[in-house]
């Protein structure tokens, strides 16, 4: 029987102002993995199937051919023809044999080895970061230390300069936002506008002078003689900047306040830095999850869990619900930076969109961590924290803190 969802509204952002709604997560798995999610009529759609089950989205994730990125794109909210054709041009709405090709030219730039390469920039950049306010004693987390990152690496990234960097975020928060009146459509696509032609210079630029920064190999890498395309290059710029943006803020902001929350497990990572961020990093990512869901759409007649999808039908696979699958994870509510094994699902669920830029957020989170807990040993909380309320982003939008300034030492 199927098990409709009328005790809450996953497509509320009012549902995630206080984060992931964990109770309900728990309640589906216990209940009804697979269960259906009516949508109000304006919204063009009569609702999905919410997948809360780690196995599940491992198996929907990994086959392409039935469970498709390309058809409907992989946002919650529907799209209209013009707006999907748009988004097709990025990798993470394509589909086989399309998105293989597409990633064969890109990988180039995203191997372990490659990213290996960013970091002793990164590192560079964090002490950067954290020297602009360690005599200030206090800041705004957000704002200051975790939301100056992702900037910095694009830039580092792409070998441009990092005001340009910090622009290009700004556009990007102009794309996300989901408030009228601060960013009305015609200010969205002047955005995106922005940001296309700046990465339709940054190419010119690669391909006439190029140097040792990923943006070069990008605009070089060949696979059977072809390189991307100028569209191909400019929407990839724009997806990188979008998908490694928000999502790396969010884990340092949400990581720390996780620390804060949980002195007993700060003061074993802080005493063991070398022995447990690794540990503690793959932690922060299951049990913040900053990306919360990514939709398919079914291609073909099929059955999850003996629940009957129609080819068309809507799937929305909650990552966070999976990451505290007690199936998977022991005490899974319970936040251990030494856990291991976790096999958890912040960058998705396996399978061919698996997030490529991993390792490089691996780095950042890790050159930002180390700085603070090493140079702010008693940073603490000094206000109140505001989490962001977002559907699709899971996050702290303002958290005050202090610490004891150098000049003070
Ligand atoms: C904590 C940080 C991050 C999180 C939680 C995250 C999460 C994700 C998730 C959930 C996906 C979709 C996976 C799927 O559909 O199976 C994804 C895809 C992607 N991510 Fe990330 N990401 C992060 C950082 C980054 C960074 C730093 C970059 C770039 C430098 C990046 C670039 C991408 C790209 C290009 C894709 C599309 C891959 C494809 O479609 O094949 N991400 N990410």
């Amino acid at each position: 029987m199927t098990h409709t969802i009328d005790w809450i509204d996953l497509t509320a952002a009012s549902t995630f102002a206080q984060g992931h709604p964990w109770d309900a997560y728990a309640r589906l798995r216990r209940e009804a993995p697979i269960a259906w999610h009516p949508e109000a009529a304006e919204s063009g759609s009569p609702g999905f199937w919410a997948v809360t089950k780690w196995a599940d989205i491992r198996a929907i994730s990994r086959q392409p051919q039935r469970f498709s990125s390309a058809a409907r794109g992989v946002m919650m909210e529907e799209s209209d023809e013009a707006s999907l054709a748009a988004q097709r041009l990025m990798m993470l709405n394509m589909d086989p044999p399309q998105h293989d090709r597409f990633k064969l030219i890109v990988s180039r730039g995203f191997t372990p080895r490659a990213a290996a390469g960013l970091t002793e920039r990164i590192h560079r950049l964090a002490a950067e970061i954290v020297d602009d306010v360690i005599d200030r004693g206090e800041c705004d987390f957000v704002q200051d230390l975790a939301g100056r990152l992702p900037s910095g690496l694009i830039a580092e990234f792409m070998g441009i300069p990092r005001s340009d960097g910090e622009r290009l975020y700004e556009l990007t928060e102009i794309m996300h936002t989901t408030d009228l009146a601060v960013a009305p459509p015609e200010r969205k696509m002047a955005a995106i506008g922005e940001m296309l032609a700046y990465a339709a210079g940054v190419a010119q630029e690669k391909r006439a002078r190029p140097t040792d920064d990923i943006g070069s190999l990008l605009v070089q890498a060949e696979v059977d003689g072809e390189q991307l395309t100028d569209d191909e290059f400019q929407w990839f710029f724009l997806l990188l900047v979008n998908a490694g943006g928000d999502t790396t803020r969010n884990l340092v902001a949400a990581g720390m306040q996780l620390l804060l929350d949980a002195p007993a497990e700060r003061s074993k990572l802080q005493t063991n830095l070398d022995g447990l961020m690794p540990t503690a990093i793959e932690e922060m990512l299951r049990y913040t999850t900053p990306v919360v869901h990514f939709r398919r759409t079914v291609m073909e007649d099929t059955e999850i869990r003996g629940q009957q999808m129609r080819a068309g039908d809507k799937l929305v696979m909650f990552y966070g619900a999976a990451n505290r699958d007690e199936e998977v994870f022991t005490d899974a509510d319970r936040f251990d930076v030494a856990r291991t094994p976790n096999p958890h699902m912040a960058f998705g669920g396996g399978g061919p969109h698996l997030c490529l830029g991993m390792h490089v957020a691996r780095i950042e989170i890790d050159a930002l961590f180390r700085q603070v807990l090493t140079r702010m040993p008693d940073l603490h909380a000094a206000g109140e924290r505001e989490l962001m309320a977002s559907t699709f982003i899971a996050g702290v939008h303002a958290m005050p803190v202090r610490w004891t300034a150098q000049g003070a030492l």
